[in-house]
C-alpha cells in the first residue's frame, strides 16, 4: 500500500499535530505529513512544522472572495500534494463544504469531550459546568455540522471533584495524543468503514473494561456478557 500522505490544519499550540509527528518519526505510524495549513501566523504549530521540515502555508480567510472560495483553495493545495487524509488538530474554524466534498470521509477531527455532548468550544468547561462524572475525547470524521460526524474512537476519563478546566484538560489531552494517532493508523491500514453514522473497524477485538466514577464497592463492578 502506498504511504498515507497527511495534510494537517491547525490554529494554535499544535500538541496533537506533534503527537502525530512523533508517532510517525518513531515508525509506529506509517504515514507522512506533507503539509500544514494554518489560519494563524503566530501558531506554535508552525514552529513544530519547521523543526520537523514539514512544509507549511499560512492561509487566512481575509483576501478570499467568500468562505467557500477560501476552503476551495485549501482543498486545491491539499490535492496538489496528493493528500489522502486531512487531520484537523485544533483548527478553530468550521470546515466549509468545498473541502468536505473534495475529501469525503477523509477529514478527521479531535474534540475534547465525549460527543455528541459538549460540542463546540470549551468542551472541558462545558463538562465541568454540567457536572458530569466522566468526560473524555473523540476522534470523528468531519461533516458539515459542528463536531457531528461519524465517531471513530473515544477515550473516557473521570472528572474529579476538585478539577479545574486546566486539570481536566490535561487529563483529556493525554488521551487525545493516544487516540488521534491510533485513529489515523486504523485509517492508514484501510480498517475504517463508514456505515451511516457508524464507523465499523475491521479486525477490532472487543474489550469490556469500564470506567466507573465515583468507584463502586470493590467486587461489585464486574460485568459479564450474556
Ligand atoms: C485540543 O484540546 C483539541 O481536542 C481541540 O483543540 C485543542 C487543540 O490543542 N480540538 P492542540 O493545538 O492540539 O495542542
Amino acid at each position: 500500500m502506498p504511504i498515507l500522505r497527511i495534510g494537517a490544519l491547525a490554529s494554535g499550540r499544535g500538541s496533537n499535530f506533534q503527537s502525530i509527528i512523533d508517532e510517525i518519526e518513531s515508525q509506529r505510524l506509517k504515514a507522512q505529513i506533507v503539509l500544514l495549513i494554518t489560519d494563524n501566523p503566530s501558531a506554535l504549530a508552525i514552529e513544530r512544522a519547521k523543526k520537523h521540515s514539514i512544509e507549511y502555508l499560512v492561509m487566512m480567510p481575509k483576501g478570499y472572495k467568500s468562505r467557500d472560495d477560501y476552503f476551495a483553495t485549501i482543498a486545491e493545495e491539499l490535492k496538489k500534494r496528493d493528500v489522502g487524509l486531512i487531520v484537523l488538530a485544533g483548527f478553530m474554524k468550521i470546515v466549509g463544504k468545498p473541502l468536505i466534498d473534495a475529501f469525503p470521509y477523509r477529514i478527521m477531527n479531535i474534540h475534547p469531550a465525549l460527543l455528541p455532548v459538549f460540542p463546540g468550544l470549551h468542551g472541558q468547561r462545558q463538562a465541568l459546568q454540567y457536572g458530569v462524572k466522566l468526560s473524555g475525547c473523540t476522534v470523528h470524521f468531519v461533516d458539515e455540522g459542528m463536531d457531528t460526524g461519524p465517531i471513530i474512537i473515544q477515550a473516557a476519563v473521570p472528572v474529579f471533584q476538585d478539577d479545574t478546566e486546566e486539570t481536566l484538560s490535561e487529563r483529556i489531552l493525554f488521551y487525545e495524543h493516544k487516540i488521534y494517532p491510533e485513529a489515523i493508523r486504523l485509517f492508514s491500514e484501510g480498517r475504517l468503514e463508514v456505515q451511516g453514522r457508524t464507523v465499523k473497524i475491521k479486525g477490532y477485538v472487543q474489550h469490556s473494561t469500564s470506567i466507573v466514577n465515583p468507584p463502586v464497592k470493590a467486587g461489585s463492578d464486574s460485568y459479564r456478557e450474556g
